[in-house]
């Protein structure tokens, strides 16, 4: 374990954190989209913002010079960089690669401020506390479906000998030795997985994990660690065995493309009838939604890293339960929605994973569509057509779920609060506009 980082305060050259929406100009972005174009073309998927987010917390494990390449710029990678510089690492975020210098540490403290933009940021816990026995982050707040909570990121903590208090809003863990344990997630987590994952490479002894998350980003994240050094046993499994290591290179690695990104053009290109062909993505991390579109009509090829699809003329309604990896994700609940919504029948949609994250229902209301909800089932009666209006974003997917059910409402539609879309997609409204859709970027 390196010495706890000094109290030197952090020289700061830029003016202390305040929350984007009170600096950043570009929060009063909104787009203004013109429906009733089939998308054509080809689209390159970038790198997943669900797999760079723990990799980049993972550079904590290690002093030295870390190398990302792939890590797609938006708003939430940023936020991490900003985490990682407040904690004194060195970061170069650029188009190609993502150098992080994680030498020097010289904070233990991940605040608010930052921490209440993305939930992501309590990744930095578990390596602040493998490599100092030390760390004060502060507690994420909710999100903008409902509460989001950490208990099994505490309680497996825990389980590996962090005596961890709350102390004001703040996860506080002082003089802490992890020592391996045995824990069972009762509920799966992905964020907890890479959690106790990334704590368990560097504490004393062997951590059994039983019931992780199979998600790629949980694979990928294992097999980074392994190429450090790192001995993990089981990726891929429900069962991860840990052996603690002392020490680990600095992670030299790239990013794979996301698969949430692809699955949103592959719902833009059947919702609009078009026909894209999605370069940079992998079939096999998208299986269930790829059954689902096909279900709705749409031909899909796919190769070992392409994928072509072909929409309908009108999407036939389906029905989809969301569920852990390899399951439909309810990342992509919102999108399938607003396909859904314009489909030839009934859908019943369900969200096992969030029950509440339905924010988008009332927005997609406003554009025609049809939507009851019964709890965290959805009943989505299809429409011939869906008509422009003005709309707001409400999250990540939320807006994803606007944007394509614009992609074909008749007239226009501006969707405001776009920063929502721009957390966790790289240039969307570019891309789709390479694709043949009528879409206006402007400052409200
Ligand atoms: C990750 O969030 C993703 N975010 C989410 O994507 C995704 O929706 C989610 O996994 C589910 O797949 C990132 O990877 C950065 P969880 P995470 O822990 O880790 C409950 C997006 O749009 N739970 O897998 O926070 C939780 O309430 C984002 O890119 C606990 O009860 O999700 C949920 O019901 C949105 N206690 C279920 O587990 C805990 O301590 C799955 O959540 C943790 C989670």
């Amino acid at each position: 374990m390196d010495a706890a980082p000094g109290t030197r305060h952090h020289t700061r050259t830029r003016p202390p954190e305040t929350p984007p929406e009170a600096t950043d100009p570009a929060i009063m972005d909104a787009l203004v989209i013109r429906g009733g174009k089939p998308l054509q073309g080809r689209v390159l998927i970038s790198g997943a913002k669900n797999a760079a987010l723990p990799v980049m917390a993972a550079t904590l494990l290690t002093p030295g010079v870390h190398t990302l390449r792939n890590v797609p710029l938006l708003r939430d990678t940023r936020t991490m960089a900003d985490v990682l510089e407040k904690l004194g690492a060195r970061i170069e975020l650029g188009a190609r690669a993502c150098r992080i210098d994680t030498t020097n540490i010289t904070s233990v403290e991940a605040p608010y401020d930052l921490v209440r933009t993305m939930r992501a940021s309590i990744y930095v816990l578990g390596p602040l506390l493998a490599r100092y026995g030390n760390a004060r982050v502060s507690l994420p707040g909710g999100c903008a479906w409902g509460p989001r909570p950490v208990n099994l990121h505490l309680e497996g903590l825990k389980a590996m000998g962090a005596a961890l208090e709350i102390d004001h809003g703040y996860i506080v863990g002082r003089e802490v030795r992890l020592k391996g344990a045995s824990f069972n997630f009762d509920v799966v987590s992905v964020g907890a997985t890479a959690q106790l994952m990334m704590a368990a490479v560097r504490a004393t002894g062997r951590t059994v994990l039983d019931n992780v998350a199979l998600e790629p980003d949980i694979t990928v994240l294992g097999d980074v660690l392994n190429r450090c050094g790192a001995r993990i046993s089981g990726l891929g499994t429900r069962r991860l065995v840990i052996e603690g290591v002392r020490e680990l290179e600095p992670i030299d690695t790239t990013i794979i493309p996301d698969r949430i990104e692809a699955q949103t053009f592959l719902a833009a290109a059947a919702i609009t009838g078009g026909s894209i062909t999605l370069e940079s993505c992998d079939p096999g991390d998208m299986a269930a939604a790829i059954q689902k579109l096909e279900e709705t009509g749409c031909e899909i090829l796919a190769d070992a890293n392409e994928v072509t699809i072909t929409g309908p003329r009108r999407p036939h309604a389906v029905d989809v339960t969301t569920a852990p990896f390899p399951g439909f994700p309810t990342d992509m609940q919102a999108q399938m929605m607003a396909l859904c919504s314009v489909a030839d029948g009934t859908s019943v949609i369900t969200d096992t994973i969030y029950l509440d994250r339905f924010t988008h229902v009332p927005e997609l209301g406003r554009l025609g569509a049809r939507i009851e909800l019964k709890g965290n089932t959805a009943v989505v009666r299809g429409v011939e057509r869906l008509s422009g209006a003005p709309v707001m974003a409400t999250d990540i997917r939320a807006s994803a779920a606007l944007v394509l059910a614009a992609l074909i409402a008749e007239g226009e539609t501006r969707i405001s609060r776009i920063y929502h879309l721009d957390r966790g997609y790289e240039a969307l409204d570019q891309k789709l506009i390479k694709l043949g859709a009528s879409i206006e970027r402007i400052r409200e």
